[in-house]
């Protein structure tokens, strides 16, 4: 176990360490956040996105909850992106999840959560009614775990272009694109399953046309 004390030495550690190496380094961050990326990824501890994609402090704007969910009444998660799309101006967004995510697992059964865990897991389960033919067609369970977690990716995606924020800048400014990755934890790679740009029209119901 890691005593929280450790935490904040080797943040001093690294904080120091950074210096070292550019003693400009936190003056120059802290007047500049230019990300072009917007990254919606599952919570779990094994997926952290910076370190998993080779990036540094500034470059990736992160919002993270169970399973990657894009809920059109997550205030949160709106606010997140209406930042990231109309003030950071963010050229893409990625949905990441991963591969035997505990959430996707977790909503595949019939147990009982309790209170807001239900809540949220439904909308994995309906994610699952929407794919029910080809997922119950696959026998083995890993499998159907991992398949159900790249559906979920695209029906968030898909969640996010119903949004008025990303058509009006798909619209306005032909950004930004929308990634559903799907990192794995037992090889450390990720998988881009589907993604939509600019151009993309999806259900006609879900379309504005006034924005
Ligand atoms: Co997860």
């Amino acid at each position: 176990m890691v005593p929280i004390n450790k935490l904040l030495l080797e943040n001093k550690a690294w904080a120091s360490g950074k210096l070292t190496d550019d003693p400009e380094y936190f003056e120059r961050l802290s007047h500049l956040q230019t990300p072009e990326f917007l990254w919606i990824g599952c919570s779990d501890s094994r997926v952290p996105a910076n370190e998993i994609t080779g990036t540094q402090p500034g470059e990736i704007f992160v919002h993270r909850n169970v399973a990657n969910l894009v809920i059109h009444t997550d205030v949160n998660l709106l606010s997140v992106l209406d930042y990231a799309v109309n003030h950071l101006n963010v050229k893409h967004v990625i949905v990441c999840g991963h591969y035997g995510c505990g959430g996707v697992k977790a909503a595949m059964t019939n147990h009982d959560y309790k209170y807001v865990l239900n809540m949220w897991l439904r909308n994995i389960k309906d994610v699952y009614r929407l794919h029910r033919a080809e997922l119950d067609s696959i026998e083995d369970e890993e499998t159907r775990v991992n398949r159900l977690t790249e559906l979920n990716v695209r029906e968030q995606l898909m969640n996010l272009a119903k949004t008025s924020i990303i058509q009006r800048a798909w619209r306005k400014e032909q950004r930004p694109h929308l990634h559903g990755w799907v990192y794995g934890l037992k090889n450390g790679i990720i998988n881009p399953v589907f993604q939509m740009g600019p151009d993309t029209h999806i259900d006609p119901i879900y379309e504005y046309d006034d924005l």
